[in-house]
């Protein structure tokens, strides 16, 4: 009796204990450290709704969780100590009827939890996944690819289910070391560049030799016009462009105690501009409206020094607030002349600083009567500016829409294109090549029409730096969406995705020094390749006063470079898409084929993309531009191992 009373009295202790045991293992997503939680909009809420209201899913209310925003990720260490994490997840009742997610839990980089598209009403879905010898896990959640705007995720009554009593734990994105795959230059020289290039008849020609090596080297040209003129030290060359229309065969040399080069250059002379993307550097994304007179000039001497302009980079181009500010009248001289606001005193001699260097100079207005950041537009201005433009000697305008919305007139299209038109009209009166960069964030398709008005590239997206990318950084998003034109591109006629976010960048709420990149090395590479593959314009705009060895390790390498200028002018068409995948594949003049395999997922994996969805059969040999190695010879198919959010590029050419 007694025995059994202790025996009684002992399972209920047993059970208790173990009641107690189960609640201190269960940890509630929201004791996590969520200041580690990247979101698209917002900050994660404890217990609410992203907009402080209780989580509510389908009229549904659960009073514990986490109200978070689409896009979003968090990462969680676990050390194989989890065995489960349940949630309750789905868009709240806050969004009003609006948006669209797609929630994933990821272990190791391994696929747990797929929820589908989810919308607003939708029920709750259940999550329940299993956690065993886990050591990171990642909650994510996107847009479902329709753009962040409502996507109020709830993660509700989310729990974490531990062994014993170790804590999971919030941490940042995993460290990726910063590997140079770029060989550093040899010291025989090297011609790099455009094959091809247009320039218009009778007008002023500026083309410094892009060629590495140990400098001093002696340049040559052969066939080279006699209006022409080369300065044998420097490579660069100036003169008037032949009035005989057609093309020069121009083989451009270059020589060294160590060695010597020769490359073809074709001048094709007639009325296309931009043969191959244009590439250079921007002020935008580093010095938004402090930049400085000094900072462009500063900006060509770096792209000659730091060996950029031995890969191609030439346009050394300002973007907005040159001129004078609104409110900060006059705004123009008695005659109508655009004046500079005080931080440029003198952008003609600023301009002749650029080209005594041999590179070319943009400059950047929009056809509204204010540019986006306040400035003075050319409305109604447009003849005299861009005489103004080109006696300054500018080489590169970007036009961008901003405050023209209020003015334009005309209806569908007509009204779209107009002032692209209108200035496009005025520039090819001009004694001077001016190349045209539309800038209106892909209204009205650009791509389809933004030729035809006379643009040699137009941006084909929103800005790159306001892309939220929590899970794929915004250059993805971007990427993937200018990746759909690919018919439309052409030789003088480009799709632009924005600039090269790499090095320090900074963004208008933080300007100042600015701050190193958060894109992973593997990132970059991905960035880098995905341009190149896309023959989009190649723009640097982080700081130039700050580059180093591994951004300049991803813009320039000469192979790379190679498929972005390729002559044929082709753009990559999308051989795969998936969630976790993309392959792109560029046909190049000499018959080899650039092929990108891009890693979207979260894990380290192989990829494999087949001949028969490249058109190809037989042997072909894999070169990879970055390491600049063969990789061996290939048949009915390629595979290799991608890194997280990272690329294998390799050019293939016919075996034998
Ligand atoms: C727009 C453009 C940017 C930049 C700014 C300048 O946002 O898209 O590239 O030129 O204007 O204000």
């Amino acid at each position: 009796m007694r025995f059994s009373f202790l025996m009684i009295a002992c399972v209920v202790l047993a059970a208790c204990c173990a009641t107690l045991a189960l609640a201190a293992e269960r940890v509630p997503l929201s004791a996590l450290d969520l200041s580690q939680m990247k979101q698209g909009w917002g900050r994660p809420q404890i217990d609410k709704s992203i907009t402080g209201k209780p989580l509510r899913i389908a009229g549904q209310t659960f009073a514990t969780g986490v109200g978070s925003h689409a896009d979003s990720v968090l990462r969680v260490r676990l050390d194989g100590q989890a065995t489960r994490f349940t949630a309750w997840v789905g868009v709240d009742d806050g969004a009003d009827g609006h948006g669209s997610i797609v929630v994933l839990v990821y272990g190791d980089g391994k696929h747990l939890f797929h929820s589908g598209v989810m919308k607003c009403g939708e029920p709750a879905k259940r999550v329940d996944v299993d956690l065993s010898g886990t050591n990171v896990a990642l909650l994510a959640c996107t847009s479902a690819g329709d753009g962040i705007n409502w996507d109020h995720v709830d993660w509700a009554e989310a729990e974490f289910h531990m062994l014993g009593d170790t804590r999971p734990r919030a941490v940042g994105p995993p460290r990726e070391e910063r590997v140079i795959l770029t060989p550093k230059p040899r010291p025989e020289p090297k011609i790099n560049g455009p094959k091809v290039y247009g320039a218009r008849p009778g007008r002023p020609f500026i083309y410094r030799i892009p060629c590495t090596g140990q400098r001093p080297l002696a340049f040559a040209a052969e066939q080279l016009p006699e209006s022409l003129e080369l300065d044998r030290e420097t490579g660069i060359i100036t003169g008037t462009v032949p009035q005989k229309r057609g093309e020069y065969a121009i083989t451009l040399r270059a020589r060294n105690p160590h060695g010597q080069a020769a490359r073809p250059f074709k001048l094709i002379i007639g009325d296309t501009l931009a043969l191959t993307p244009p590439m250079g550097w921007n002020s935008w994304y580093i010095h938004y409206d402090h930049v400085t007179e000094a900072h462009m000039r500063a900006a060509a001497d770096t792209m000659i020094a730091s060996g950029m302009a031995d890969y191609g980079y030439q346009y050394v181009n300002i973007d907005d607030c040159w001129m004078k500010k609104r409110g900060d009248e006059p705004y123009r001289a008695a005659d109508g002349t655009l004046l500079t606001n005080d931080k440029f005193p003198d952008i003609g001699g600023m301009v002749d600083h650029i080209h005594s260097k041999g590179l070319r100079a943009g400059t950047y207005i929009s056809p509204g009567p204010w540019t986006c950041a306040g400035y003075v537009g050319s409305y109604q201005h447009e003849q005299a500016d861009a005489r103004q433009f080109a006696q300054w000697g500018f080489d590169f305008l970007k036009y961008d829409w901003c405050t023209y919305e209020q003015v334009a007139t005309g209806a569908g299209l007509e009204r779209l294109q107009r002032p692209y038109r209108q200035m496009s009209a005025i520039l090819k009166t001009l004694k001077r090549d001016i190349v045209l960069n539309l800038c209106q964030y892909g209204l009205g398709e650009v791509w389809t029409w933004g030729g035809t008005v006379g643009g040699h590239c137009w941006r084909t997206t929103d800005d790159l730096g306001n892309q939220p990318g929590a899970l794929l950084p915004g250059f993805y998003d971007i990427g993937l969406s200018n990746a759909r034109h690919w018919q439309y591109a052409k030789p003088g006629q480009w799709n632009d995705p924005d600039y090269i976010l790499i090095g320090w960048v900074s963004n208008s709420s933080s300007l100042g020094e600015g701050q190193p990149t958060t894109l992973t090395p593997n990132e970059q590479y991905s960035y880098m390749s995905m341009w190149c593959l896309m023959a989009a314009p190649l723009v640097f705009s982080g700081d130039m006063a700050k580059l180093d060895e591994f951004t300049l390790n991803v813009l320039c390498n000469a192979e790379v470079i190679d498929v972005d200028q390729d002559p044929l002018g082709q753009q990559a068409r999308i051989v795969t898409q998936t969630d976790e995948l993309l392959i792109l594949a560029k046909p190049l003049e000499d018959g080899t084929l650039a092929v990108g395999l891009f890693n979207l997922g979260e894990a380290e994996r192989p990829i494999t993309v087949k001949w028969d969805d490249l058109g190809l059969s037989g042997k072909w040999v894999a070169r990879d531009p970055w390491r600049q190695v063969d990789l061996g010879t290939f048949e009915g198919q390629f595979e290799a191992s991608v890194a997280r959010h990272g690329v294998a590029l390799v050019r293939l050419r016919p075996a034998g």
